[in-house]
């Protein structure tokens, strides 16, 4: 042990580590309020949005806040006859287009458009997610506690489901950026891409892990692509659980996730969408947890007491 460090004790190094990670959130809080607006450069009437999974949940709050300051919107999903009506809602200056965003020629006609509508864009948020709710031995037909060894039929389905989920948490992402990143650098003054990951990307939690793979995924490719493209602020939102209909469109949903209706537990939509344009407007670069106790605290206590959170996260789920 170094002389530096008095004691190897978790309890003394997980609370210094507390005391350290509270004072630099207080110094980032500070720097973040004090950050010029970027309506500086982009008056909100003039700023050209587009908001991918705008058809439910947070991207549709989103899309109405911004509808709200009279910006000019477009919202994107695959049902549309929900974006038809979110469209009415937000006013002459919003557009829709109804698109997969796991789809090349879908992203590239939705690109197309913005460039006749608008001239180019400003900033993207990317919303839309699918969520997976079971264990991963579930998916392949193993039930705790029986332990059987799982088929190749089995293994399969885990496979199949996690390709679903990569499709709807990686690829959509990927394609949505590499569609837009050029256009943003070319017509914007001061582009901004928006995220919304998830605290499970950075926490891990039993019953979530595909999900948390797949979200960790692309957090980890936007937080590369950061770095390539520095002329673009680039945000990402880590949201806990937020009120809705998220477990109804999961890719391994059971009758009984489908049927068990809106979850009305945890952070509301329009709540989590006004931190979201906040965000961009703040040009906050880098992640936003929420709420940041005790989440920001978990993720970076995990790696100094891991056994910690491993016990924490199975007594919240249940998996003791
Ligand atoms: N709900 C939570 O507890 C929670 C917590 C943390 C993070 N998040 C993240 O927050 C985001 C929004 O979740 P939410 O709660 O608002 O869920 P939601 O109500 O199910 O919204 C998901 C949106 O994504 C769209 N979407 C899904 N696949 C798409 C595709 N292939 N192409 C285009 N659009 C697609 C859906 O529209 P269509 O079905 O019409 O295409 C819908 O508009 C997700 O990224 C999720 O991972 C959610």
């Amino acid at each position: 042990m170094s002389k530096w460090l008095p004691t190897s004790d978790p309890f003394y190094l997980s609370g210094t580590a507390l005391f350290a990670f509270a004072s630099l959130y207080v110094v980032q809080r500070a720097i973040q309020t004090r950050a010029p607006k970027r309506h500086g450069s982009i008056p909100p009437r003039q700023e050209r949005i587009l908001v991918i999974g705008a058809s439910s949940g947070l991207g549709r709050s989103v899309a109405k806040q911004y509808a709200a300051r009279g910006a000019r919107v477009c919202i994107v999903a695959r049902r549309a006859e929900q974006l038809s009506v979110l469209a009415q809602e937000c006013g002459q200056r919003c557009i829709w287009v109804a698109a997969d965003f796991c789809k090349a020629d879908d992203m590239v006609r939705l690109r197309e458009r913005l460039l006749t509508e608008w001239g180019g864009l400003d900033t993207l948020h990317v919303c839309a997610g699918v969520s997976a709710v079971q264990p991963v031995m579930n998916l392949a037909g193993v039930k705790r506690g029986e332990e059987n060894d799982a088929s190749a039929a089995g293994i399969q389905r885990a496979v199949d489901i996690t390709t679903a989920a990569t499709q709807g948490n990686v690829y959509g992402p990927l394609v949505t950026a590499v569609t837009f990143i050029p256009m943003l650098i070319r017509t914007s003054t001061s582009p901004s891409m928006l995220l919304v990951s998830s605290v499970a990307a950075v926490v891990p939690a039993p019953t979530r892990a595909i999900y948390a793979a797949t979200k960790a995924s692309s957090l980890l490719l936007f937080q590369s692509l950061a770095i390539e493209h520095p002329g673009i602020t680039f945000t990402f939102i880590l949201p806990a659980t937020i009120q809705g209909n998220f477990r109804a469109s999961a890719v391994d949903a059971d009758t009984e996730s489908r049927e068990a209706g809106p979850n009305q537990q945890g952070l509301k939509p329009d709540y989590v969408a006004n931190r979201c344009v906040d965000a961009v407007d703040r040009q906050v670069k880098g992640s936003v947890v929420m709420p940041w106790f005790p989440y920001a605290i978990a993720h970076h206590l995990y790696y100094i007491w891991p056994g910690f959170i491993e016990q924490k996260a199975r007594k919240k789920y249940g998996f003791t």
